[in-house]
């Protein structure tokens, strides 16, 4: 679990985060959206430790990640995955060099164990096939996977996404989507993801925080953010006629499973 409270961060006299608390929990995909510059990236990047907050605290399992010693705070880094904006590969490593690079950096295992654990990654995101290939060499949507590949490398505890769908069209997002799910689940990682796409907040988003200028403005399930009347974050998630009209079926099922479990509820 990761705790947030009171996070605030300025660059000259612009407050860009100006007190943001949040709880971010072990098993669960957790979503920061909101719009352009309200900022979600300087938020993940005060959340893992690439920039200081100027105040406030960020717990990881209740241990308090901004007052640790270097030492401490490089465990907690060991047991984070991060998948960066545009992936960020090395264009002079191979698939397999790339994913290798944190047990590498890290020291971790023999050069027989890595390669075992980095084909194992590979196998996950179904790229082993690709292993000897460069960057240059494959798609987009191949490259986010190597990225996923490099972030679970080390079987972490949390897993950091910066827009993971940007540049991929929807039926690669919602399969990087789902394997991110997926892995979230199987490893029980805390998941925290930057997104823009709305798809991902219906269909993989556990827990939502929706950033406005600064501040956490609503935080609420996938099931609540339907029905919530913040209006802010309707006219930021529901900004088209097609999704308020997708908003509403999706009351209207929601409603309808509601009514069939209650029904099934009562006795005979
Ligand atoms: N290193 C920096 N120096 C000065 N200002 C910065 C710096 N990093 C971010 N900012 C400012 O902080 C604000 C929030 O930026 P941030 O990148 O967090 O937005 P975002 O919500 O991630 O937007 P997007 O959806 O476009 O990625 C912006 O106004 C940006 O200009
Ligand atoms: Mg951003």
């Amino acid at each position: 679990m990761i705790e947030l409270q009171d996070i605030k961060k300025g660059f000259g006299d612009k407050q860009v985060l100006k007190g943001v608390s949040a709880t971010m929990e072990a098993g669960k995909v957790n979503l920061i959206i909101g719009a352009s510059g309200s900022g979600k990236t300087v938020l993940m990047k005060c959340i893992v430790g690439l920039i200081t907050a100027d105040s406030g605290k960020v717990l990881y399992n209740n241990q308090d990640f901004t007052a640790m010693n270097e030492q401490d705070k490089k465990s907690i880094r060991q047991e984070i995955g991060m998948l960066f904006q545009g992936s960020a590969l090395f264009d002079s490593m191979t698939v397999e060099q790339n994913v290798m690079f944190p047990l590498d950096m890290f020291g971790v295992g023999s050069y027989r164990e890595k390669k075992k654990r980095v084909l194992e990654c590979l196998d996950r995101v179904n790229l082993k096939d690709a292993a000897r290939k460069y960057p240059a060499e494959i798609s987009g949507g191949m490259k986010k996977r190597v990225g996923i590949a490099r972030a679970i490398v080390l079987n972490p505890k949390y897993l950091f996404c910066d827009e993971p769908n940007s540049g991929l069209d929807p039926q690669t997002s919602l399969l990087i989507d789902k394997l991110i799910k997926e892995l979230t689940l199987e490893y029980n990682i805390t998941t925290v993801i930057n997104t823009h796409d709305m798809n991902t907040v219906m269909e993989s988003g556990d827990h939502i925080i929706y950033m406005f200028e600064g501040l956490k403005q609503w935080e609420g399930s996938n099931e609540e953010i339907i029905f919530a009347k913040d209006e802010r974050l309707n006219d930021f998630i529901f900004a088209s006629d097609f999704l308020r009209d997708a908003k509403e079926m999706r009351q209207m099922e929601i409603f309808r499973d509601k009514n069939w479990r209650d029904r099934l509820k009562k006795p005979e």
